[in-house]
């Protein structure tokens, strides 16, 4: 048995920056701290429930699975050559380096938060498949987290992640959501980060900070992760039919939106990586319903006008909300019930927008091959 959990959470903490007892966290501590609508949360959920998953009906598959985690494939990969760690990279343009700068500490809270989430199962949990499973993911996500917090501490501003964990609020989540959820923000992330990272192969030139150059072999681990969640599921059908499938379209809209309209509030990063924001999220939904076919019989028709032009128009109430709050007052107030109104009513009209239909593939596994 295996045992980086709690290693792994002691190694990432480490990696944060000094703080005096009881002084003030920096701003990006706070940023991360933050919960809004766009920023990632913690999660906690029900460990006895969990406790029970029996995955034999999947044994195989599992067991192999299992192998590849074990090999470590990545196990020296987040190291920083030398010459690197002594190089200043925040010299960026103003706007470009505030919204790189806001994109790590986002990914790095995304990183943490399952970072936490697997230690604490790996912990609460007894049944031994789930340890192992959930010790290795700690262990990815530990040093995920740990690597980018290197590279903000280069711009001075390292999240102390120790403080994140003691005052960032969790959100409790059901198993079934906790798969539904993670699955997809694995998958995702996956595919965020493989069309970033093809994009500056095709394009060196448009590398403006090193720390892409780690994608590939980075989200491999992440479309790895998403694998064990595709099977835990897969060893209980019943999460996959009836009407979890509405659980299921609920998600996977929760979370394609919140991603389009993130990156739509970072123009200039795209900008600078030669990406469209809107072609680069649709791009990004297209592998991950690919990919999602393995364990959803039901996928978001990403390609409908009606649904391209709703995200277009949750991205403008997001600006509108941006300015009312800026405005503040009586009048800001109102403004932003208005516009929640109005996202509400978007979302509403996408989730009941045609889905596609599939029979689940015999064969669960993928490669990550995009
Ligand atoms: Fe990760
Ligand atoms: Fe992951």
């Amino acid at each position: 048995m295996n045992d980086h959990s709690s290693e792994a959470l002691a190694a990432a903490r480490a990696a944060a920056p000094a703080r005096n007892a009881g002084a003030a966290p920096n701003d990006s501590t706070q940023f991360a701290t933050q919960d809004t609508l766009l920023t990632p949360r913690f999660y906690t959920t029900d460990f006895k429930a969990l406790d029970a998953v029996d995955v034999s009906p999947v044994r195989k598959e599992w067991d192999a699975l299992m192998a590849e985690f074990e090999m470590d494939t990545n196990t020296d990969h987040f190291q920083r050559p030398a010459e690197m760690a002594g190089t200043n990279y925040a010299n960026l343009p103003p706007e470009l380096y505030k919204e790189f700068s806001q994109f790590l500490i986002s990914s790095l809270t995304s990183e943490f938060s399952g970072c936490v989430l697997y230690a604490e199962i790996r912990k609460k949990v007894k049944n031994p498949d789930l340890r192992t499973l959930f010790g290795y993911m700690a262990r990815d996500e530990s040093r995920h987290a740990g690597f980018i917090n290197q590279w903000l501490k280069d711009f001075g501003i390292g999240v102390d992640l120790g403080f994140l964990t003691k005052s960032k609020k969790y959100t409790f989540f059901k198993p079934k959501y906790v798969y539904y959820a993670t699955y997809l923000s694995e998958k995702i992330g996956y595919a965020r980060y493989i069309a970033i990272y093809r994009q500056i192969e095709k394009h060196p030139e448009l590398r403006f900070h090193p720390i892409f150059l780690w994608f590939e072999r980075w989200c491999n681990d992440e479309f790895r992760h998403g694998e064990a969640f595709a099977l835990m599921m897969r060893a209980q059908p019943g999460l996959l039919k009836g009407l979890n499938l509405y659980w299921i379209r609920f998600f996977q809209l929760a979370v394609y939106a919140t991603m389009f309209v993130r990156d739509h509030t970072r123009p200039e990063m795209h900008k600078a990586l030669g990406l469209d924001p809107t072609a680069y999220g649709l791009h990004v939904f297209a592998i991950t319903s690919r990919i999602a076919e393995q364990v959803f019989p039901v996928t978001l028709d990403h390609t409908h006008p009606v649904f391209v032009a709703g995200l277009a128009r949750l991205c403008e109430i997001q600006q509108a909300v941006e300015d009312a709050k800026a405005r503040g007052g009586i009048v800001g107030g109102i403004q932003r019930l208005g516009l929640a109104a109005q996202a509400a009513a978007t979302l509403v009209k996408l989730y009941f927008l045609p889905v596609v239909r599939k029979d689940l593939p015999e064969d669960v596994r993928l490669a990550p091959s995009w």
